[in-house]
């Protein structure tokens, strides 16, 4: 037997519905809020990602999938979707060509990164961007896809939590801030740390060392250091969490690990979640468009971690399947009638079943408990001259003759289908 690669999972039967529900959701609420879908490749060129998502952040400097085509070009499989999405947005002129530019995403990622629960090297991404809107209502309407994506999917105990990065005018103001509070202290932290602090000092934030950690606290907040339209902008996006009752809570370290972010950055979390308990995260990004070539457009957007919403998903919210019909055949004449009938009810919409390697007639009906069939279509010699079928409904036994120009209707009717 040859594994699956380490990280990497199939998804079964059994799971599948539940990642079918979340899907379906996600969908049909990125659509009513005036989302349209992209899908863009899985690989893109590698300078794709190390100039959008950052040479300074662990994904490019340690968890892409790289290599070198055929051709001599380096590609990489797409670690995150928001720099592929600004490609498709700028190479197809997308804020001409659609009416408004919110667009969503669905599919796999892939980061080399240390497995666990909740954390694969494959996994799947819902990716929500909106494109060239600077106004905090855009903010606070993203977090509300966010809110209402888990509200929809019934997800216990989750909590939004925000901050603003400031801009490219008042960053440099906060970092210098860092550094000088960091002053002497720099050299006990660890050696992440002593890297950060030279290539991007916002993401001390982001150490877990339990050592740092009374180092790290004392450090300046960003939301001291904001420029006067980054402090408004901030204010308006609170002020419109606030008019929708969203909950939020700010956190000054929650810088995010990507090079992007300016302004609004929020996570959020769900407490039964276990160590990685960022169900999704995001953040704006005003001169991403810009830096990939494009004009000088805002963006922001989220990215949601599906394993972790089917993982965090109660039980009950797993999607029913259609109720399933078994075609129950008991001779040669009767077999062909059953092929027709089993064609015609698959046509109106139902799911239907039928054992095609001939077998007994007892074993076909024990076919039809394994498949957990909800009713059962009996065509026998005598059904045939008389032109029925008999309809049994597993569950109460009971059974009945039904003409055989009703089945479709009668077995609809039998199982509350319309
Ligand atoms: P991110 O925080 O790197 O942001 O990932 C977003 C979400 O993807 C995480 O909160 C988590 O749920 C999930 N995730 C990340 N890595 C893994 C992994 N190895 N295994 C399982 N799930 C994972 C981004 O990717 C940004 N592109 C989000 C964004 C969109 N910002 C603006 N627009």
């Amino acid at each position: 037997m040859i594994p699956a690669v380490r990280g990497t999972h199939d998804i079964l039967p059994g799971q599948v519905e539940r990642w079918q529900r979340v899907e379906r959701i996600a969908r049909s609420l990125c659509e009513r809020y005036g989302y349209v879908e992209v899908r863009t490749p899985i690989i893109e060129r590698e300078e794709l990602f190390s100039k959008g998502t950052g040479e300074t952040t662990d994904i490019v400097q340690k968890e892409m999938y790289s290599f070198t085509d055929k051709g001599g070009e380096r590609i990489t499989l797409r670690p995150e979707a928001t720099p592929s999405m600004v490609r498709a947005y700028v190479e197809h002129s997308l804020e001409h060509a659609l009416p408004s530019t919110k667009l969503y995403a669905m599919g796999p990622m892939f980061r080399y990164e240390r497995p666990q629960k909740g954390r694969y090297r494959q996994f799947h991404q819902l990716d929500v961007e909106v494109f060239g809107l600077s106004d905090p209502a855009v903010d606070a309407e993203v977090i509300d896809v966010a809110w209402s994506l888990l509200e929809a999917l019934q997800i216990p105990e989750i909590e939004v939590v925000i901050n603003s990065v400031g801009c490219a005018a008042c960053r440099p103001t906060f970092q210098a801030a860092l550094l000088a509070a960091l002053g002497d202290d720099l050299p006990k932290l660890c050696q992440d740390c002593q890297r950060r602090a030279v290539t991007n000092p916002l993401r001390i934030y982001d150490c877990k060392v339990p050592a740092d950690q009374p180092i790290i606290d004392r450090l300046p907040h960003s939301v001291d250091y904001l420029c006067e339209s980054c402090a408004a902008h901030y204010a308006g996006v609170k002020q419109h969490l606030d008019l929708w009752g969203l909950p939020w809570r700010e956190s000054h370290r929650l810088v995010r690990g990507l090079d992007y972010y300016t302004r609004t950055t929020f996570e959020i979390l769900g407490r039964t979640l276990g160590a990685q308990n960022a169900l999704l995260g995001g953040g704006r990004y005003d001169g991403l468009v810009k830096a990939l070539g494009g004009p000088d457009r805002t963006g922001i957007g989220f990215a949601a971690g599906m394993e972790r919403l089917v993982m965090a998903m109660p039980e009950q919210a797993a999607d029913e399947t259609l109720p399933k019909i078994a075609v129950v055949a008991a001779g040669e004449d009767a077999r062909n009638e059953a092929l027709r009938l089993l064609r015609e009810l698959r046509r109106a919409g139902l799911s239907a079943h039928m054992e095609l390697e001939a077998r007994s007639l007892k074993a076909q009906m024990k076919r039809a408990d394994r498949v957990a069939a909800r009713a059962v279509v009996i065509i026998g010699a005598d059904e045939l001259a008389r032109g029925e079928v008999t309809l049994r409904l597993m569950q109460s036994s009971e059974q009945r003759a039904v003409a055989r120009a009703e089945v479709v209707p009668a077995v609809k009717a039998a199982l509350g289908l319309s």
